[in-house]
């Protein structure tokens, strides 16, 4: 059993260092992937703190240096909303990302935030099996790196503290109850998200300090931390976070990227 690689903490200065080191960090992993795989499979977080990174990766030089038509675009969660509504993780990707770069239309798999939730976590379970293969239930897809960010309640993807998802051990894709106000969600679960060859959880403000501090350096307990359910069976996890969120950590871990 070939070791677990330790989790790598990069520390930037801000939330732009962050996005910045992010899309340096994913064009070199694209060309990897597509080099060893011949196409490279992403799963996109939602929330506020990616869209400096999907700004970017929008932007040249990025933009012209990923292989965007070997790209296989996932989500790892999704509100149920219509895509066209303002919380949507597909919509706020389509309008920062998706409408500036020549990814194959026919290689964007959203969660479809329009259906009911369980017929929508169905449906992507199978578009999971058909384009990366197996079947739901059976051993978890690889995805070759999944996007994440980080609540202040230390919630990643849509798996709340407290919620039936994080024990999940058969379903690829899950369709929690709702975990307070607002729309459901539909996210991938604790077996998929572990099997990733890579997991970055971005992280940045100083108003996510204590829990980056509680989850990094604190007691397991993945019921009320589900962001330290983060344990890549053979792949890495890395935190990619700003200073400000790094602000409670020891400081032998301060050190800057
Ligand atoms: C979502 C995300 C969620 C997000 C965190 C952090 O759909 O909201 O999947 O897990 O990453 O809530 O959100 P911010 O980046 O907005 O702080």
């Amino acid at each position: 059993m070939t070791a677990r690689p330790e989790p790598v903490l990069r520390i930037l200065p801000d939330a732009a260092a962050v996005a910045a080191a992010a899309a340096a960090e994913l064009a070199a992993l694209a060309a990897r992937a597509v080099a060893e795989r011949g196409r490279v499979v992403l799963a996109l977080a939602g929330g506020s703190t990616p869209g400096a990174l999907y700004r970017r990766l929008a932007e040249p030089p990025c933009r012209d240096a990923l292989p965007w038509h070997r790209v296989e675009l996932f989500w790892g969660d999704e509100r149920m909303v219509p895509p066209g509504h303002p919380d949507s993780n597909y919509g706020m990707a389509r309008a920062v990302l998706l409408e500036a770069v020549p990814v194959d239309p026919g290689r964007v798999h959203r969660i479809r935030g329009e259906d009911p939730p369980e017929q929508a976590a169905e449906d992507y379970e199978r578009e999971l099996a058909r384009v990366l293969g197996g079947a739901p239930g059976g051993p978890p897809p690889a995805f070759d790196l999944v996007l994440l960010g980080m609540g202040a309640d230390g919630h990643t993807a849509s798996l709340f503290p407290g919620s039936p998802a994080l024990t999940e051990r058969r379903r690829w894709v899950v369709a929690p109850p709702a975990a307070g106000p607002g729309p459901r969600r539909v996210s991938l679960g604790p077996r998929v998200l572990n099997r990733a060859r890579e997991l970055w959880v971005l992280v940045t403000g100083r108003d996510k300090a204590a829990t980056l501090a509680a989850a990094l350096e604190g007691p397991r307990d993945p019921e009320r931390l589900p962001v330290q359910l983060l344990a890549p069976d053979a792949g890495r996890l890395v935190w990619l976070v700003d200073r400000a969120a790094a602000a409670c950590l020891a400081r032998s871990r301060r050190t800057p990227a």
